[in-house]
């Protein structure tokens, strides 16, 4: 499993907002998070993320255990297996769109010759390499959610979460982006947890857990899986990247990608 969540919960001003929430994720998988404003979706994804803690309960990430980590090992967690699309892009503004991918990668110490050669891929991969050198204020809003999938995804994390990643694109380059989001989780066999508002993209995803007052009423529990018919589509993935290192997604990259590290089932 690449995330297994155990009866989380989280309080604010001692007001429940998480009450004890638990699913798991496997490699490949795709889930829409759903649910009305306020029950508790942000707040599940920051505790997932590591950029918040929940006050009780699990939360595993491709085999680390984040509720046992100090602040050093959450960040080392988040900069190795977790990347993260968020609405308003979150793009730094000084930075052109070729560095605020390659941030990630400095911060792990990848070298620069790899740095440079993994990101001029993957920008063309999300097509906006003819924007490599722009600053996202000279940027469309669909361009910069490219820039910013590509950031979440250059350090190959085995978990994408992405919170309302289409809520501030119009429809049209919104299914753009979500075809995207599913081609690159194809591609690199991560799990793909994403808040949406919209039954629509919802659709889309292989799974669906629905929030109401910090509790799954959908799609949660500890034994919930994928689809049968994405179980088969994942294995394909397993099988093809097992066959052919490295993935599709960095041809030029150096490190390869093991799949069977997220592969613990
Ligand atoms: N840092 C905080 N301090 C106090 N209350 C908070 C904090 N963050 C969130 N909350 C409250 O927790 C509840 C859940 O918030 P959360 O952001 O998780 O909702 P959400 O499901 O993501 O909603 P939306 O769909 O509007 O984004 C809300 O009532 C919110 O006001
Ligand atoms: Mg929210």
């Amino acid at each position: 499993m690449v995330l297994e969540v155990r009866s989380l919960t989280k309080a604010y001003a001692n007001r429940p907002i998480l009450r004890g929430v638990g699913f798991e994720m496997a490699a490949g998988e795709r889930a829409a998070l759903l649910g009305p404003s306020g029950s508790g979706k942000t707040t599940l994804l920051n505790c997932i993320g590591g950029v918040d803690r929940a006050d009780s309960g699990e939360v595993i990430v491709a085999g680390e255990k984040l509720h046992a980590l100090d602040a050093d090992g959450l960040a080392r967690v988040r900069r190795t297996r977790i990347g993260t699309v968020f609405q308003f892009f979150h793009l730094l503004p000084t930075l052109t769109a070729a560095e605020n991918v390659e941030l990630p990668l400095q911060l792990i110490g990848v070298p620069a010759a790899e740095r440079e050669s993994r990101v001029r891929d993957l920008l063309e991969r999300v097509g906006v390499s003819h924007r490599a050198s722009a600053l996202p204020s000279e940027l469309s809003g669909g361009e910069m959610q490219r820039v910013a999938i590509a950031r979440a995804v250059i350090h190959r994390p085995a978990l994408l979460l992405a919170d309302e990643p289409t809520g501030n694109l119009d429809s049209h380059t919104g299914a753009q982006v979500l075809d995207l989001l599913a081609e690159i989780v194809r591609e690199t066999n991560a799990a793909l947890l994403m808040v949406t508002h919209s039954e629509e993209a919802a659709k889309r995803c292989g799974r669906v857990l629905r929030m109401k007052d910090g509790e799954l009423i959908e799609g949660g529990g500890t034994l919930a899986f994928a689809a049968e018919g994405q179980r088969s589509q994942e294995a394909e993935v397993l099988n093809h990247l097992k066959n052919s290192a490295p993935p599709p997604l960095c041809p030029s990259a150096a490190n390869s990608y093991d799949p069977k590290a997220s592969e613990s089932r």
